[in-house]
């Protein structure tokens, strides 16, 4: 279908019918690398109200399609962490967090074990969200609460004591548990070759209450409530292929735990198409593991398109990253009602490798 006409019946159903729309539009057909038709652009939290800060409007704009792709602008720290000069600028002790984190998550083969917990870490914790919740999400309640023992988050204990140990180092400069678990996302994903580089923001607040239950998703489940179940937390079934291609850098330990250590494409250190590929042609005999949730959606009516684009060695990887980008942003900010006083900590994102 050629752009316009999507544009047309797009503005029809009313799927992109918000203010600003014309902006949007016009930027959309600036660019082909992503299948716009089925972009979720629905707001929610603060910035579904009015919006009073630059940064409010910032991340309104993210959320309805603007790009959400850092550029390579970087960061030099005025001085070392604790330093008068870099308690001035809120940015200097996220550069050392991140400097920290970063070591953790790389090695010479790409992205580690802990990189690719710390991606989970970033799902898990703000998934448990939807539409119709009054609390959780992005809260950092996975590790201040019970959370961990669901039997939803098994696995995840390494990376969680990773990361606790990283809040009690650097609470003292007031950062949050939520937003160590975010930017560590962020910072993972980028880590292993290939991978995105996501605009990350901080001011997240922390919650220790566990989060409401049952809104993970389980790998056995069919499409249709897959696509549900995302769909509560504002994604569309796109955005939804788009996140679980973060399993071309996993591992499984407890789906089957005879064949743990098992990847879920070929290549589990690099953030390439590969994962949506090997899914289709998987036969679970080979080295590689496929959850049957993964196999359904790629099959799936109303996915399978999507995860063909995806697929295709051609064009799959340029079109797949910055739709990852978008639609993990998106997570990123999942059950945040003060998204208008977040800080910009993009350029101490590593740049890709
Ligand atoms: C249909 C939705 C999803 C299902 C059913 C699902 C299920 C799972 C399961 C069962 C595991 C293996 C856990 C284990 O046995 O150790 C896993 C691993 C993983 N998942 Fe997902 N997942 C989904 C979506 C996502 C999303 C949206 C992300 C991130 C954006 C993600 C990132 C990961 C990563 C990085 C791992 C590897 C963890 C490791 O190796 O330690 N998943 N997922």
């Amino acid at each position: 279908m050629k752009k316009s006409a999507i544009f047309i019946s797009l503005a029809a159903t009313g799927v992109l019918a918000y203010p600003g729309m014309d902006r949007a539009l016009a930027e959309i057909q600036a660019r082909d690398d992503f299948r716009l038709e089925t972009r979720s652009t629905a707001l929610f939290g603060d910035v579904a109200g009015v919006v009073v800060t630059p940064v409010g409007e910032d991340i309104k704009g993210i959320l309805q399609g603007n790009s959400a792709t850092a550029d390579s602008s970087t960061y030099s720290p005025p001085g070392p962490l604790g330093s008068s000069s870099c308690a001035k600028d809120p940015l200097c002790r996220w550069y050392w967090i991140v400097q920290d984190m970063q070591g953790k998550f790389t090695d010479q083969n790409g992205c580690t074990d802990s990189a690719r917990g710390a991606i989970r870490q970033g799902f898990h914790d703000a998934a448990t969200w939807d539409t119709s919740s009054s609390y959780g999400g992005a809260d950092g309640s996975l590790l201040l609460s019970d959370e961990l023992s669901r039997p939803e988050n098994k696995g995840l204990d390494p990376i969680g004591t990773t990361t606790k140990a990283w809040f009690e180092t650097y609470k003292q400069y007031g950062v949050t548990m939520a937003d160590i678990i975010q930017t560590g996302a962020i910072v993972a994903t980028v880590s292993c070759p290939g991978g995105p580089r996501i605009r990350a923001f901080v001011g997240r607040k922390d919650d220790s209450r566990a989060g409401p239950e049952g809104k993970l998703p389980l790998p056995f489940q069919d499409a249709q409530y897959l696509i549900n179940l995302f769909q509560a937390k504002t994604f569309s079934a796109s955005d939804l292929v788009a996140l679980v291609g973060a399993h071309t850098a996993s591992k499984q330990f407890f789906v089957d735990p005879a064949r743990a250590g098992a990847p879920q494409d070929s290549t589990p250190s690099v953030w390439d198409t590969r994962f949506y590929a090997e899914t289709l042609s998987s036969t679970n005999d080979s080295s590689i593991f496929t959850f049957q949730s993964d196999k359904n959606l790629a099959t799936y009516p109303s996915t399978r398109g999507q995860w063909a684009a995806f697929a295709d060695p051609q064009g799959g990887q340029g079109q797949w990253g910055p739709a990852f980008a978008q639609a993990y942003f998106r997570m990123s900010m999942l059950g945040l009602n003060n998204m208008q006083n977040l800080t910009e900590i993009t350029r101490v994102i590593p740049l890709p490798r």
